[in-house]
């Protein structure tokens, strides 16, 4: 029988820590050949500004076998509905028999989360001091509870275009985690006193620029996800060094990466490594205390099973 898991039974089940780690590992193992993970499927739904992705993957070391379904509409929020509603459907590979069927709007949000830790840990020069979000939604919160758990963080600043989002976020951050926070109006202020700069945004044009990011600065872009969308300048992403969640993926999706390419600013080869690599230590991450990293994520499915498999052990099944 399928149980059926809600995003509280799955937030109740699992530690983010032990999901950082698993997502470190499916990485490693997606970019040592030992991932099934076909590209995934963008059903646009054009009437209702939104998209449908299927993603589905198997790991053999994992034991697992999972799909995701998630929907993208970032209108939702001024219906008073999440940006992104997602269930995940997890089989035991052996006989193909589903197992569990979990709501995975917090499982994406800790598994993104996972993936910022996890480029933190690898790319970032320095695990203490300030934090920039700019976007302060529903996976900021995750990617801010993520980033707790690989770094000291001495000062928050925090934007969003809807001031009072950021404000929000503020208030819990300091009320939760005793953190100093900062409302940045501009994005230049946050970037040009952060030390790492998570953006996690709904936005399909470019804030970033590269003139206010200080030397050294890791920044983790999960927002963007279709050639159309980006958050960094090009110019930023063409002078940084680039570090993807998958090739593949980033040339189908990364806009940010996308459009650097198509304004001639860098060429594919110039992508540093995919985040696997560098976990499985085949790329070297950073190279110096000069270099700004960009890790762009586009979330993959390899990251849902490393959490399906966590969910399929803790439930007791294969
Ligand atoms: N990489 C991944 O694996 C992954 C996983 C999940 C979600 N996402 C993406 O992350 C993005 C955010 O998702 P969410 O669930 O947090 O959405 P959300 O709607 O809860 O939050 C997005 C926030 O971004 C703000 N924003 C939009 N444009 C902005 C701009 N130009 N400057 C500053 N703030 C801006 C919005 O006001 C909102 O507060 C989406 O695009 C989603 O597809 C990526």
């Amino acid at each position: 029988m399928v149980r059926s898991l809600s995003d509280g039974d799955v937030e109740r089940a699992l530690s983010l820590r032990e999901v950082i780690e698993a997502v470190e590992r499916a990485f490693a193992l997606y970019s040592t050949g030992r991932a099934l993970m076909p590209q995934r499927v963008h059903v646009p739904v054009t009437e209702h500004e939104g998209t449908i992705l299927l993603m589905p993957c198997y790991v053999p070391e994992m034991g697992v076998f999972s799909v995701k379904y998630v929907t993208v509409y970032p209108g939702n929020p001024s219906r008073g509905l999440p940006t992104i509603f997602a269930s995940l459907l997890i089989s035991d590979p052996a006989t193909g028999e589903p197992k569990v069927l979990a709501d995975a709007r917090a499982a994406t949000g800790m598994r993104t989360g996972a993936a910022t830790a996890v480029s933190i840990k690898h790319l970032s020069r320095t695990t203490e001091g300030a934090l920039g979000v700019v976007g302060c939604g529903y996976q900021a919160r995750w990617q801010l509870k993520a980033a707790l758990e690989v770094m000291r963080v001495e000062k928050l600043y925090l934007h969003d275009i809807v001031r009072s989002k950021a404000v929000e976020l503020g208030e819990e951050a300091s009320r939760r985690y005793g953190l100093d926070v900062e409302v940045a109006d501009e994005v230049r202020l946050l970037a040009s006193k952060s030390d790492v700069i998570i953006t996690a945004t709904t936005s399909s044009k470019p804030f970033l620029k590269a003139e206010w990011v200080r030397p050294g600065t890791h920044i983790s872009a999960i927002g963007a996800f279709t050639p159309q969308m980006a958050e960094l300048e090009a110019e930023l992403v063409a002078s940084s060094k680039v570090v993807v969640d998958s090739r593949e993926a980033a040339k189908a999706e990364a806009g940010d990466i996308i459009q650097a390419v198509q304004r001639g600013l860098m060429r594919w080869e110039d992508v540093h490594a995919e985040l696997g690599e560098v976990v499985a230590g085949i790329r070297p991450g950073r190279e110096s205390d000069e270099e700004v990293t960009v890790f762009k994520s586009v979330g993959l499915a390899v990251q849902d099973a490393a959490v399906a498999a966590l969910l399929l052990r803790r439930m007791g099944g294969s």
